[in-house]
């Protein structure tokens, strides 16, 4: 696993434009670059660099389908703390050229969210797999909507919300947990780990116990973005803040494998 410490935020949202900007760079095959994408405050950064890379032809989506890692269950497009909104709004409403039909995001309002979860598995088998999966995690760790102690093996389908993540969740809705949908589709755990590469962001002070979990702990279900421990290819970015909880040996050690890449 690499560790890219960036200095703050917005280095670290550099760092991870460029890279994906590269990643599409060198894609030269017919089929299309398939790339994994979360929400959250998290890759916000990275959003606004791709979008200005875009728009000064330094990278095109023109060949690119995109696959988002989970939608809030009950809430329409148009609701503006749906993922779909949240994803257009951020990100594919700034794009030259980005085709709306290869965007796909998993239908909060689908009458059969099972059979939804299913025909997504699916369609990212129909492109060949997904080639580079972007996350975020949450305070305890948890990868798209994969709570602690979902399984490390565990497939796109409906997943119910702790307590603990509705209350974070809440500053996005009005600071009432309730308001919060309970339930969420989500990728699993194994399809993330079925992509070609993993780049997770880990940013601010608040997720440090989370990056020494994933980083310096076992693989654990407890900590479900552990599981990257196991992948090939798993890229964290971070920032200094994240750093707080690792070890000074942990922290030296990613600086000086890293030196060539650092900004
Ligand atoms: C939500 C999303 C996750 C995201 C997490 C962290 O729970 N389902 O995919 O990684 O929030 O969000 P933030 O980046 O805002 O801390």
């Amino acid at each position: 696993m690499r560790v890219i410490i960036q200095e703050n935020y917005e280095n670290m949202c550099k760092w991870a434009a460029e890279y994906i900007a590269a990643r599409i760079n060198a894609h030269k095959e017919e089929r299309p670059f398939v790339l994994g994408l979360p929400t959250g405050s998290s890759p916000i950064g990275v959003y606004k660099e791709l979008a200005a890379m875009n728009q000064a032809g330094k990278v095109s989506f023109a060949n690119v389908v995109t696959f988002n890692m989970d939608e809030y269950i009950g809430l329409p497009h148009e609701h503006d703390q749906s993922y779909w909104y949240f994803m257009h709004d951020n990100f594919f409403d700034h794009l030259m050229d980005m085709k709306p039909e290869n965007i796909n995001i998993l239908n909060g309002m689908a009458e059969d969210p099972e059979e939804e979860c299913r025909k997504y598995e699916e369609k990212i088998a129909s492109y060949g797999g997904i080639d580079l999966f972007m996350g975020g995690i949450g305070v305890d760790g948890h990868l798209a909507f994969n709570e602690p102690y979902t399984s490390l093996h565990s497939r796109t389908g409906v997943r119910n919300l702790t307590t603990d993540t509705r209350i974070v969740n809440s500053r996005f809705f009005g600071n009432d947990p309730e308001k919060v949908p309970a339930q969420a589709l989500s990728v699993g755990i194994g399809t993330v780990m079925d992509s070609r590469e993993v780049l997770v962001l880990i940013s601010g002070h608040n997720k440090a116990r989370a990056l020494a979990a994933v980083v310096e702990g076992g693989v654990s279900q407890k900590w479900t973005c552990s599981a990257i421990q196991l992948h090939n290819e798993a890229i964290i970015a971070c920032d200094e803040d994240a750093c707080g909880e690792i070890t000074v040996d942990t922290y030296k050690y990613f600086l000086d494998i890293e030196k060539k890449e650092r900004l």
